[in-house]
C-alpha cells in the first residue's frame, strides 16, 4: 500500500520486538498457509535460521494447528511425539493461529529455551498480536 513500510517489514519487526522484549521467547516467526497448497511457508522471523521452511498440514505443532484452528501450548516438546526440532535448544512451543475473516490463514510460532513458560497471557497477548497483523494483511 502507500505505507512507508511493507507488511512483511512490519511483521518482522514485531518479531524482532517479541524477541527482544520478552526473555523467554527465543524464536518468533509467522507461517502462512502456502497459496492453496495443504502446506505451511515461513514468513518474517527472528532468531535462528529454520530448515523447516515449509509444513505440510498436519506435521509438527505448527502443521497440527494449520488443522485445528486452535491455540497448541507445548510446556515440554520431549513430550510430544507429532513434534519438529528446529533446534536443540528449545524447550517449549506456543502456536497461535492467525485468522482472516474468520480462516485460519496462518499462525505465529514461538519457540523457548525455557520450559514450561507459557501461561494463558502469553495466549491472549499473541491472539491480540495476530488480531493487529490481520488488519495489515
Ligand atoms: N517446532 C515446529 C516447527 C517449526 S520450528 O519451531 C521454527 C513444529 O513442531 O511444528
Amino acid at each position: 500500500g502507500n505505507d512507508q513500510k511493507s507488511n512483511t517489514e512490519k511483521m518482522q519487526a514485531i518479531c524482532e520486538l517479541l524477541k527482544e522484549n520478552v526473555p523467554y521467547y527465543n524464536w518468533v516467526g509467522f507461517y502462512f498457509k502456502n497459496g492453496d497448497k495443504d502446506e505451511l511457508k515461513l514468513g518474517p522471523y527472528a532468531g535462528a535460521p529454520t530448515d523447516h521452511t515449509i509444513i505440510p498440514f498436519g506435521k509438527g505443532i505448527c502443521g497440527q494447528v494449520a488443522v485445528s484452528n486452535k491455540n497448541f501450548v507445548v510446556p515440554d516438546v520431549q513430550a510430544q511425539d507429532n513434534y519438529i526440532a528446529c533446534s536443540i535448544t528449545v524447550k517449549a512451543e506456543i502456536v497461535v493461529p492467525l485468522f482472516l475473516n474468520g480462516e485460519n490463514i496462518g499462525q505465529i510460532d514461538i519457540d523457548s529455551d525455557t520450559p514450561d513458560p507459557f501461561s494463558p497471557e502469553d495466549e491472549r497477548f499473541l491472539e491480540y498480536v495476530n488480531q493487529e497483523v490481520a488488519k495489515i494483511l
